[in-house]
């Protein structure tokens, strides 16, 4: 155990051995390196001189026992901005037996991967990095002159806010005139569900009506859907206060977390939305979420997302938007919807399988470079065989996406592994004989 000096920033000793200073209003550098002898856990105190000699501060210090080196430690250190950490990478790439950098301020240091969360707790970082806080409303948004609405759009952005990891999403106890809108929208769509939407999302259906108070006089809350999710294949959702950026986004479905919102489209106009609202999460998206291969699905893309460079976030993102959002698959020869986007509009969900529109097959390399408009009716639809072949189409896709690591996610740390050396590779490998020896036995029992 080792306390170290460092200027501006004094990190704190917290239980288990582990430094930890948290500072939520900045740009995320971390370094993880290895010392080149099989150390003793003290010589973070040495490094950690590095940083207090070329003034960089230090957010989180963290140390615990490698993966890549039996016998070795890591070390895990957030810089914030400021400070010459050209220096401190130098000097560290030179005395480390590992090094490696992910950093949000990759734009300019081509070496470095774009920042991604490690652990599921780190996407409380993405509070702060809302593009937009969800009580700034657009001119044309039909709740802009209208105050109350306004102060009630703050309401849940607060509670999005100030959500972190591991607590229980607060219930919100929704107005008259709010249940009111939801109950138009129900009803309209649940008239639909059953021509138009796909075989998943009709044989959830009811396990929500019955679960988590799907009915027409109750918006559904959603600590109640998300522990449902939870049990049927681990996803989890998250309440945001406004709109991430894709790449926040879509690393929060690399941990099985969806990001949604809670507030609910403007009374003037039930059928109309220019934003997601909880209608559009909870009668769109976790019908779907609670479906073991499209849950996978979600997480592929999740997970080819960390730590790629913006184009391609930019495609995977696309690739979201014509699947998950406008998603249309074959299932007994007939076209059914499955995209969030068309199950919570009413019109759209018509529209999109009325032989009006192009329909194309879902192909990434091909769909992740369509355009799209957001706030209309698609005039192109990307037709997916089913998910376990659209999951497949994506993962070969992903292969192509340039990053010197595998990563996996770890569900019983609930973290991402970065995986670059031939000991992890070898760890897993014994994990999947395990797997098939339990497939075997599993097998044998079943002949008998
Ligand atoms: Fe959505």
């Amino acid at each position: 155990m080792i306390i170290v000096m460092v200027p501006m920033c004094q990190p704190k000793l917290i239980y288990g051995g582990n430094y930890i200073k948290e500072d939520r209003n900045s740009a995320f550098t971390c370094l993880i390196f290895s010392p080149k002898e099989e150390d003793e856990v003290g010589s973070l105190g040495k490094y950690l001189q590095l940083f207090v000699k070329h003034k960089v501060n230090l957010l989180h210090i963290e140390s615990r026992s490698s993966l890549r080196q039996p016998n070795n430690y890591e070390f895990m250190v957030d810089c914030a901005p400021g400070g010459n950490i050209a220096s401190v990478i130098e000097a560290l790439q030179d005395q480390c037996s590992y090094f490696s950098i992910i950093s949000s301020d990759h734009k300019d240091n081509m070496n470095t991967v774009p920042w991604f969360p490690r652990r599921i707790r780190d996407l409380d970082k993405f509070a702060n990095q809302i593009l937009s806080y969800g009580a700034e409303l657009d001119s044309d948004h039909p709740g802009f002159t209208d105050p109350v609405y306004r102060k009630r759009r703050k309401f849940f952005a607060d509670i999005a806010y100030h959500y972190k990891h591991g607590q229980p999403i607060p219930k919100v106890e929704y107005t008259p005139e709010e249940i009111a809108t939801w109950g138009v929208i129900f009803k309209n769509l649940t008239k639909l569900y059953p021509k138009n939407a796909c075989r998943e999302h009709n044989h959830v259906f009811p396990l929500l009506i019955e679960n988590c108070g799907y009915r027409e006089d109750n918006i559904p809350q959603l600590e109640d859907i998300s522990n449902f999710l939870k049990d049927s294949t681990g996803f989890t959702l998250r309440p945001v206060a406004g709109l991430l950026s894709s790449r926040d986004f879509l690393a929060g479905l690399a941990f099985r977390v969806f990001h949604s919102t809670q507030y609910i489209r403007h009374s003037s106009k039930p059928l109309y939305t220019p934003e997601p609202d909880v209608c559009h999460e909870i009668l769109g998206h976790v019908p779907l979420l609670a479906d073991p291969s499209f849950a996978q699905f979600s997480q592929v893309i999740g997970l080819a997302s960390l730590g790629a460079p913006d184009e391609y976030i930019e495609k995977l993102a696309t690739c979201f938007w014509f699947t998950v959002e406008y998603g249309i698959c074959r299932q007994n020869g007939e076209l059914k919807a499955y995209g969030a986007g068309l199950l919570s509009s009413f019109g759209e969900l018509e529209y999109c399988l009325s032989g009006k529109p192009e329909l194309r097959p879902f192909d990434p390399p091909k769909t992740s470079l369509q355009k799209y408009p957001i706030t209309e009716y698609q005039p192109i639809y990307f037709v997916a065989e089913d998910f376990d072949d659209a999951k497949q189409k994506m993962i070969k896709f992903a292969q192509n996406i340039p990053r010197k690591f595998g990563v996996r996610y770890d569900a019983y740390t609930q973290s991402i592994s970065i995986i670059d050396s031939k000991q992890q590779v070898e760890a897993l490998v014994n994990n999947v004989n395990q797997e098939v020896q339990i497939l075997t036995d599993a097998l044998k029992k079943l002949h008998h």
